[in-house]
């Protein structure tokens, strides 16, 4: 029998222990042994809970006990837990983590710790939900050499969407609904604001190089200026918007890297994902494309990940721990913004001739998009020829017109 504790019985740890019993004999033929839940860390206390007589509000209960191999962290953020998980390694024991936040912020030094220890720090969880990609990306697609990581990265913002286009529902009850499935974070700025999907994306990014992504480098744009008409423009143009995170390998080794709602045709691998799925497509050199889709949020889901990478551990106690580690180098990694190229949908309150809006695109293409029913003037732009970002955002300020707004291609 494993011994294993749980710090933080929110929506994911109580998952992971309703995971633990529901699939106890499958679990067990898997990992060789049982797998029990011998101490669980939060703060409340849970009498009506099958594993309420666990509880403790003392971590050291968890860390000064030998008996405890690995140790699930399901707090999330970057305060408590970042201290809890740096004191469970130093004790040595194993880390099994569903935390994007502290991954992306704290992963070198976490994997470091571990690495000193020769312990496992495992984060199957921390990107799409159940789906499995991180430890695919890593093993299975490692004889290539990646070019792009792009797809839907956080399932409340793709719910949110989804049932504002689907169900013709307004923003504020999308979210509500979200938050009742337990999808969204304690706080929703950071699925809104496009925060949780960075992180995620500078995980996969980070993996795939094998050297450390700040998150903060990479730009983020959310989907809360998000308008009807926005979506009115993609049913028009066949298409879907979705928030999407992009990580492309540039021939210098350097990575165009983006979190913010595109557009993106329907027919597209990426956009079979509604409600709360994600879907990750990979492109290696050797392997082509292969899509990573299924339920990226969610108690069960999640929990899902949380207790494959607990079993995968289990699997290997005594053994080579499971490390998935970066480099921190020097080395710029994410292309400056400005520089990386661009097809947007371009909204304009006023009409202007066609010739100026063309002439201030020139070789990089301007024509226009008719949308019945709008009051109001657009263009697709960039088709033509590589426009950069910061070239779009300088014609935009040139149009001698009110610019309502403009919403990127993916391409
Ligand atoms: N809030 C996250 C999401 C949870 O909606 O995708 C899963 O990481």
């Amino acid at each position: 029998m494993i011994n294993i504790a749980i710090m933080g019985y929110g929506v994911v740890g109580s998952g992971v222990a309703e995971v633990c019993r529901m699939n106890a004999d499958a679990i067990e033929k898997k990992a060789g042994q049982g797998i029990n839940i011998k101490k669980i860390l939060d703060l409340r206390d849970f009498p009506d809970d099958p594993f309420g007589d666990r509880v403790t509000h003392r971590a050291e209960d968890i860390f000064e006990d030998p008996d405890i191999a690995i140790v699930v962290e399901t707090i999330g953020g970057t305060g408590i837990a970042l201290e809890l998980s740096r004191r469970a390694l130093e004790a040595g024991k194993h880390v099994v983590t569903s935390n994007k936040e502290l991954v992306a912020a704290h992963g070198p030094e976490l994997m470091a710790l571990a690495q000193a220890k020769s312990i496992s720090y495992m984060y199957e969880a921390s990107v799409g939900g159940g789906i499995p990609i991180v430890r695919p990306l890593h093993k299975c697609l490692s004889a290539n050499v990646i070019q792009l990581v792009a797809g839907i990265l956080n399932g409340t913002t793709n719910y949110i969407l989804t049932r504002m286009d689907a169900a013709g529902i307004r923003f504020e009850q999308a979210l509500s609904e979200a938050q009742e499935h337990g999808y969204a974070e304690q706080n929703p700025t950071a699925d809104l604001d496009g925060l949780d999907a960075c992180r995620k994306l500078a995980i996969l990014g980070s993996i795939t190089l094998g050297e450390y992504i700040d998150s903060r480098q990479v730009h983020t744009e959310g989907i809360t200026s998000i308008m009807p008409p926005d979506l009115l423009y993609a049913q028009h143009l066949q298409m879907k918007l979705k928030l999407i995170g992009r990580f492309r390998l540039l021939l210098d080794q350097q990575a165009d890297m983006i979190v913010a709602p595109m557009l993106i045709s329907r027919s597209h691998p990426i956009a079979v994902a509604d409600d709360v799925n994600n879907a990750i497509l990979v492109e290696g050199n050797a392997l082509g494309e292969a899509l990573f889709y299924g339920r990226g949020a969610g108690k069960l889901p999640t929990a899902s990940a949380v207790v494959a990478d607990v079993i995968e551990c289990a699997m290997h106690l005594g053994r080579l721990p499971h490390l998935i580690t970066w480099a921190v180098s020097d080395r710029t990694i994410v292309r400056p913004h400005d520089d990386c190229p661009v097809q947007a949908l371009v909204r304009l309150r006023d009409s202007l001739p066609a010739e100026r809006v063309r002439e201030l695109f020139g070789p990089y293409g301007a024509e226009p998009v008719q949308a019945q029913d709008l009051h109001e003037h657009a263009w697709l732009v960039g088709r033509d020829a590589v426009l950069s970002e910061g070239q779009l955002a300088a014609r935009l300020r040139l149009l001698d017109a009110d610019v309502i707004g403009r919403i990127r291609l993916f391409v």
